[in-house]
């Protein structure tokens, strides 16, 4: 293994200081370290973050490997700053039998790139009806502690209570998306003014408010651990405040486009801003912005949703749902909140570290920690074009847009996946 001497680096903002990294660990953090067999990285301008955790990504694989793989998936995630990722489970076949998240865990393993820790189906299939064996998957070698049927909601109430017991065994968490389906039949958007004036059918706040109040109280019963997925309204936020307050077992995320782009991106018919839940209004934002900064809301999750150009350079109608996020999250952050690095670390590492049971990740830098971190480029911005990204998928809503940062290298254990901002395998 090789030793890697990170100098002049401000650990989550501090003052300039050298990290040695050696045999996968942190081996030391201090001024003017040296080591001679150490390749030296000058990271003079630099911030090191622990590398960052997303608890909802979507990596296709099995099933739809033309639009991302766990290779390719990986590959984004690193250069996006991503120490670990957590697979969804609406694969095709869905992950909801050990067999699949085992299969899952071993590709990503494989890949090498991050650690990709499979989310199991909550329901056979996705479909609501029964539930999948989730005890077989919490006990596969991929020891899945993340349930979810994403993409559908568990909207039967029964059905989510005896998940809630279920998991509450092994300390699960059980990820909602919350969607009540009838109340979102045939939507296309936010269903609010602009959904008014362009005549699409609109998805409206209540139909996730409905789904979250039901179950936090239903986990405050069963006190078990719920996840909210993409939380998207202010009135979400009201719910999950409430809830906190109460000691209810609660965790939120919010994605990146959800805290920077507005229903008025339909206007264009363009739908690369079609995305479920819907992009909201301006005081949606506002909201989940001081959520997000406050706690109410725990993690900023990307939601990363590859799909093939054919399902998405379409009519809007037919187009699925979904955007690119893992390249791009960082920034987004930097966009929103500045460089509170605190927050960002708190809120896209150490948290969903926590949430998601990654021991190993989610840790600052510190003596005999594992070498789990990013290095950002505050200074720099680029432009995003979606042909450069990593992703087998080109459903980036940022195209050409200039964001703020760079990812100049991630490092796996002690070992780069990403240096000079470029993947190293
Ligand atoms: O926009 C979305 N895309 N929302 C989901 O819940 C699922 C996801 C996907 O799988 O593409
Ligand atoms: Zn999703």
């Amino acid at each position: 293994m090789t030793a890697y001497l990170i100098t002049g680096v401000s650990v989550v903002g501090g003052e300039p200081t050298d990290l040695l990294i050696r045999d996968g660990v942190v081996a030391a953090v201090g001024d003017g370290l040296a080591a001679d067999d150490a390749t030296v990285v000058d990271a003079t301008g630099l911030v090191a973050l622990p590398g960052l955790v997303d608890l909802h990504t979507h990596l296709r694989e099995p099933g739809r490997e033309d639009a991302e793989t766990v290779e390719s998936g990986s590959r984004a995630a690193a250069l996006g700053g991503y120490t670990a990722v957590c697979a969804m489970a609406n694969t095709s076949p869905v992950a909801d039998t050990a067999g699949v998240v085992e299969q899952v865990w071993r590709l990503g393993r494989e890949a090498g790139l991050v650690d990709v820790q499979p989310i199991g189906a909550v329901t056979v299939g996705l479909a609501g009806e029964r539930l999948a064996e989730l005890g077989a998957m919490a006990d596969s070698a991929a020891g899945v502690r993340i349930f979810s049927d994403d993409g559908h909601c568990v909207s039967d109430p029964r059905l989510m209570r005896r998940a809630l017991e279920y998991v509450k065994a092994f300390d699960g968490v059980i990820a909602q998306h919350a969607e009540e389906p009838r109340l979102t039949e045939g939507a296309q958007m936010h269903e609010g003014e602009v959904s008014t004036r362009l005549g699409l059918t609109g998805w409206p706040a209540v139909a996730e408010e409905a789904i979250i109040a039901r179950d936090v109280l239903l986990a405050e019963h069963v006190g078990s651990r719920l996840h909210v997925c993409h939380v998207s309204t202010a009135g979400s936020v009201e719910v999950l405040r409430q809830a906190k307050a109460r000691g209810v077992r609660v965790t939120a995320e919010v994605t990146p486009h959800h805290l920077l782009l507005t229903d008025a991106k339909a206007e264009s018919y363009d739908p690369v801003f079609k995305v479920n839940p819907p992009l909201r209004t301006a005081a949606d934002i506002a909201a989940l912005r001081e959520a997000l900064a406050e706690g109410v809301i725990d993690i900023i999750a990307t939601d990363h949703a590859p799909h093939a150009v054919e399902d998405k350079e379409c009519e809007w109608a037919y187009a699925r749902p979904g955007m690119l996020g893992l390249e791009t999250a960082l920034s987004i952050a930097l966009d929103v909140f500045g460089p509170r690095w605190d927050l960002i670390a708190e809120r896209m590492s150490r948290t969903p570290a926590r949430i998601a049971g990654l021991t190993g990740h989610g840790v600052d830098p510190t003596p005999g920690v594992p070498a789990n971190l990013t290095l950002v480029d505050p200074a720099a911005r680029r432009v995003i074009e979606p042909a450069e990204l990593a992703s087998r998928s080109r459903n980036t809503p940022y195209a050409r847009m200039t964001l703020p940062g760079r990812i100049v290298a991630t490092f796996l254990r002690g070992e780069p996946t990403v240096l000079d901002g470029k993947a190293v395998k």
